[in-house]
């Protein structure tokens, strides 16, 4: 049945440039939902230009998420409109030593994946517990069960995320709200590149593949489930180190994480571009 302006509801993508958010992008065209799709980088626009998209609408949005005014952006773009499904997928990662990396850098982390994420989800979340209804995907990691020698604030901030999902879920039990975290393990993205990472184990081993795991983290939306961990080996990693002391995981990450060439960490973050009004390309 072709989707109709009443039927087809509104998703909101964040991170969707590239990588996982991309393909969650497209498996929400895919069911002919309207989509806002964000990042921090003008590619956002060569992404709503090549989604396959038949009935439905796209707008990119250039955003820094890490800051309220970036959020409030996005806010903005969404004109009121009811969210009908909201992927808070936007984040980032950040290799080398801790001791070795710019704050500037943690910080951004932190705000990326932490506060940028919380607020986005603070102002969409009430909108949609108020219409009773409505669904949340956010994206948190199997990072989030180990301590991450080597990656040590990202790991921090997916454990925040993947625990903030389950008691978010849990409050919204009866407004008719479902939320769902998305835990992939180590994924064939920009991600590593983006956090500096590729002089590691973890950056040149080969990773899953996006589209499969948006399509797991989507279809577990759909139906309402609390979360997804991809992958039979990632899905053991999980069971394994619940288990498992956190001296040993530390160790285990540290080979996976720890930078071949042992150099200092230079700075993974492109000079900021911010844009002075709203960005906005509608197709
Ligand atoms: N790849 C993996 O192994 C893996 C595993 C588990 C979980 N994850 C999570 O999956 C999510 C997607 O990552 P990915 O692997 O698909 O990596 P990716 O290809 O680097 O995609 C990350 C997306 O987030 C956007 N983004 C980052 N910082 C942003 C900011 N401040 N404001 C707006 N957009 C921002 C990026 O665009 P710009 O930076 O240009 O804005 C890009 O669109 C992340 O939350 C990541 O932590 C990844």
């Amino acid at each position: 049945m072709p989707a109709t302006a009443s039927t087809r509801g509104l998703a909101v993508v964040t991170g969707a440039s590239t990588g996982i958010g991309y393909h969650l992008a497209q498996c929400c065209a895919d069911h002919g939902m309207d989509l806002i799709i964000v990042a921090d980088e003008p590619q956002i626009d060569a992404a709503a230009k090549s989604l396959h998209v038949e009935t439905t609408t796209v707008e990119a949005v250039v955003a820094d998420l890490s800051t309220p005014a970036g959020v409030d952006k996005l806010i903005a773009a969404i004109r009121g409109r009811a969210v009908h499904v909201l992927c808070a997928n936007a984040g980032r990662g950040l290799g080398h030593a801790f001791l070795d990396q710019a704050f500037g850098d943690i910080e951004h982390v932190v705000e990326t994946n932490v506060t940028g994420t919380l607020y986005l989800l603070h102002h969409v979340g009430r909108a949609m517990r108020e219409r009773g209804e409505g669904r949340i995907l956010i994206t948190g990691s199997i990072a989030g069960f180990m301590p991450g020698t080597y990656q040590a604030v990202y790991n921090g901030t997916k454990a925040f995320l993947d625990s903030f999902a389950f008691a978010l879920r849990h409050e919204l039990r009866d407004s008719g709200v479902s939320v769902t975290c998305l835990m992939p393990g180590a994924t064939e993205t920009e991600f590593f590149e983006r956090a500096n990472m590729l002089d590691t184990r973890i950056g040149q081993e080969k990773k899953a593949d996006p589209a499969e795991v948006a399509r797991l983290g989507f279809d577990a939306m759909m139906r309402g489930e609390g979360d997804v961990i991809t992958g039979w080996q990632n899905k053991l990693r999980a069971a394994i180190a619940m288990i498992t002391p956190s001296d040993v995981l530390a160790e285990q990450h540290r080979r996976m994480a720890e930078p071949m060439s042992g150099g200092a960490a230079p700075s993974p973050v492109a000079p900021r571009i911010d844009s002075p009004s709203s960005h906005t390309t509608t197709r």
